[in-house]
Parts: structure tokens; sequence; C-alpha cells
């Protein structure tokens, strides 16, 4: 158990990749505790990993809020008394229409919900990881953040590449208290979101693309946020893990 007894954060918990993630984090011996905004659908996860002989918690949060998250952490220690690593997978997104359509209120927040939330997270988890000398932060960008987002668009391809210029600087700032920080890169995976965003013939075309012929299920990716989170990593830090089947290499 490679994560075993080590306290996990995890936003966006309630569906898509960070919901098997949190999955995969328990069976390797991890105590979740789980932030969304969407608490029903949280709660199903957290039951059913507290079913499966896991330990989750579900913590309601709007991780664009400093004050959500700090409570976040809050329950946290309260229940466990540390936190061993923090996850950032929550984000929003829009239907793009184009750079020139994208509104104010769209940009900000795209911006707000995928960098904002990363940056307010690590700020929240950091004290307590500082005092234990001892931190595993994995923030969730994408592919977009190298190249661009055909269906998410300028915003979110900004805020993704975002999250590697903050990951990159916590894991300068924070490696000399023994705090790793690194950022995992997905193209697109299956999953409810996928299915909100693409056609079938869209998917078609992309996996086209995808020189592993084949889009990623969050399976695929969930294991890459495990092995970050875990000691195996330990010496990896400031790292930017690309998952997208050679789509983009170096
Ligand atoms: N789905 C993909 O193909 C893909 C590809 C590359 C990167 N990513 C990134 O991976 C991560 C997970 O993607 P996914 O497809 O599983 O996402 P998803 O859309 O299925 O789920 C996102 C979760 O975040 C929560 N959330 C969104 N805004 C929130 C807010 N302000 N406060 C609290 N909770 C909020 C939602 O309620 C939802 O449960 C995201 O950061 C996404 O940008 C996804």
């Amino acid at each position: 158990m490679r994560l075993k007894d080590k306290v996990v954060v995890i936003t966006g918990a309630a569906r898509g990749l960070a919901a098997k993630t949190s999955r995969l984090i328990a069976s390797e011996g991890g105590k979740i505790v789980g932030g969304d905004r969407d608490i029903d659908g949280l709660r199903r996860v957290v039951e059913s990993i507290n079913q499966g002989g896991g330990v989750a918690t579900a913590v309601k949060v709007d991780v664009t809020s400093k004050k959500d998250m700090i409570a976040l952490m809050d329950a946290a220690i309260k229940q466990h008394g540390r936190i061993e690593v923090m996850v950032n997978a929550a984000g929003g997104y829009f239907h793009y229409q184009g750079m020139i359509e994208t509104t104010e209120d769209e940009w900000q927040s795209v911006i707000d919900s995928n960098l904002k939330s990363t940056f307010l997270g690590c700020q929240a988890a950091l004290p307590h990881m500082v005092k234990q000398k001892y931190g595993r932060i994995v923030n969730i960008s994408s592919l977009a953040a190298r190249t661009y987002s055909y269906f998410l668009g300028a915003h979110y391809s900004a805020a993704k590449a975002g999250v590697l210029g903050l990951t990159r600087h916590i894991a300068y700032e924070y490696g000399p208290q023994g705090i790793c920080a690194n950022a995992v890169l997905p193209t697109a995976f299956r999953g409810e979101r996928l299915s909100e965003i693409m056609s079938p013939e869209q998917e078609k075309d992309l996996i086209g693309k995808i020189p592993l012929r084949r889009l990623p299920e969050a399976e695929d990716i969930a294991p890459v946020i495990v092995f970050l989170a875990s000691d195996d990593a330990r010496f990896i830090s400031g790292a930017s893990i690309d998952v997208n089947g050679a789509m983009v290499t170096a």
C-alpha cells in the first residue's frame, strides 16, 4: 500500500478524474478528504469508498473561495491531525465560442476555477505541510497548457499553463521544507466532461491524432497522480508529467 495512512485532500472529487483517483488512493491506504461544490455527488463517492472499507469524508467547498479552502484543510486537520497530500483537480469550463466572443465573466470564471483555485488549495495546505516538513502537491493541468484547447479555449489554456508556473514555483520555494510539487498534464480522457463537450465524430478525429490510437480513461491518469503522491516519487519535484499517448512530446 503506497499511501498507507496518508491524509489526502482532493478537490473536484464528486465525479470524473478526482472521483476515480480518490477510489484508487483509498485502495492504496490513503485517507480521503474530498472537496467539491456538488456535495450530493461527492457524498456518493465518499460513501462508496467507506462501504468498501476505505476512509473518506466529504466537504462542500467552492474552490475559488479562500475561506472554503481553509475550511477544507481545517476539516482534514480536525479529523486526522495532518495533511500529507493535496491534489488540486477541480475546475470549470464553458463551451468555447472563440476569443472575440469570450465574455469577461467567462474569462474570470475559468481562470478562477482552474488557476486561482489551485493557488488557494496550495496556499491553504502549505502551512500544515511546512509544519510537518513533509508534503506532496499534485496539480492537475492539461495538454492545453503545452499547446491549446480546441474545445475549451484560450482562458482554459492560459489557466492550465499558469498551473505549471505555479507548481514549479512551489517546488522551488518549498523544496527546502520537504515538499514536492508536480503537475499532471492529461490529454482529453473519457468521462462525464468529455461526453458534454465532444461529439462521437470529434472523438474519432482526436483518436486519429494520438499515436497510441485510443482515448485514455480516467483510470489511465489516476495511477500517475498516485505515483506522484507516493514516496516512490520522492525526488521528483517541479515536474510537468505528460499523459497524452505521445500526442505531444518533449
Ligand atoms: N476531462 C478531460 O478530458 C481533461 C483533460 C485534461 C485535463 N483535465 C483536467 O482534469 C481535472 C478533472 O477533469 P474531469 O474531466 O474529471 O472534470 P469534471 O468536469 O468531470 O469534474 C470537475 C469537478 O470539479 C468540480 N468543480 C468545478 N468547479 C468547482 C468550484 N468552483 N468549486 C468546487 N468544485 C468545483 C465539479 O463539481 C466537478 O465535480 C480538471 O482540472 C480538468 O481541467 C481534464
